[in-house]
């Protein structure tokens, strides 16, 4: 469990990037993409879906390219591109798919994008890229999946709550099996106990027999008698 706590940080750490500017000076925190705090969604064919995306920076954003691409069996097609000048300044995009609409017009640093009437061939991985200027041209990207299904179903439902809360499962799981495991060794020791006691008992059964006459040839050792 320690290791995985570390691991944890680890993770958290790494989602703070830092960049160095000059030796020894450290930057604020760098451009980051997110697609929310659940980058999945699951949709009926014909239905119109949101693709979320916004971007975030503390030292600013001065030019910024953004795209969605659209991981078409291993090859990125580009779902649209463009550059954005200044934080809420409505960018003038280019749309390489049908059926997308720029929707998040840079309100509130909101680059989503809309797919209008989805089939089955847009479900997949989008990836929201950016890159700021300001900081080297750094890549920075964060990927959302779309499930595009026949119907939904209830089991689907479930889990969606359980792939949500899947941290917590993990660890409620972990402190089960911790739980288990310490009951286990704990009835394993008692065991080992009685068994010690039962070989106590008996060896002082022995020494008890041992004191009688060896010489009765038709005696059997029977240490049940107590
Ligand atoms: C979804 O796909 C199924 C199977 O291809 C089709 O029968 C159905 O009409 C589609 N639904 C919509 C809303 O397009
Ligand atoms: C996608 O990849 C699979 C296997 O890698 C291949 O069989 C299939 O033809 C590809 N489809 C397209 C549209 O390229
Ligand atoms: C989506 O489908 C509806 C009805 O099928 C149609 O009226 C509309 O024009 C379509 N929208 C796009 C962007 O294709
Ligand atoms: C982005 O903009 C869309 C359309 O206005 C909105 O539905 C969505 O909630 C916004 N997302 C965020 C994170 O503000
Ligand atoms: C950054 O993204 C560009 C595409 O915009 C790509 O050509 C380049 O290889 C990427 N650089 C790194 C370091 O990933």
């Amino acid at each position: 469990i320690e290791l995985r706590k570390e691991n944890w940080l680890l993770l958290s750490a790494c989602s703070k990037e830092q960049t160095p500017l000059h030796v020894g000076v450290w930057s604020a925190q760098g451009l980051e993409m997110s697609v929310g705090k659940i980058p999945f969604l699951q949709a009926v064919n014909g239905s119109t879906v949101m693709l979320p995306c916004t971007y975030a920076s503390c030292i600013g954003i001065q030019d910024l390219y953004f795209n969605w691409q659209y991981n078409d069996n291993g090859t990125m097609q580009k779902v649209c591109e463009a550059v954005i000048p200044t934080e809420d300044v409505v960018p003038d995009v280019q749309i390489h798919k049908e059926r997308v609409e720029f929707i998040g017009k840079n309100n509130k640093n909101n680059i989503s994008i809309l797919i209008w009437n989805i089939t089955f061939e847009d479900g997949g991985y989008y990836t929201c890229f950016g890159k700021n200027p300001k900081e080297k041209n750094k890549n920075h990207s964060a990927i959302f999946h779309l499930i595009v299904v026949d119907e939904l179903r209830v089991v689907d439902n479930t889990l969606t709550i359980l792939i949500a809360s899947a941290v917590g499962g993990a660890i409620a799981f972990l402190m089960a099996f911790m739980l288990l495991k310490n009951l286990t060794l704990f009835v394993l020791a008692k065991l080992e106990e009685k068994n010690k006691e039962c070989l106590v008992s008996s060896s002082g059964i022995d020494n008890t027999e041992n004191g009688l006459p060896a010489s009765k040839a038709d005696s059997k050792p029977t240490p049940k008698k107590k």
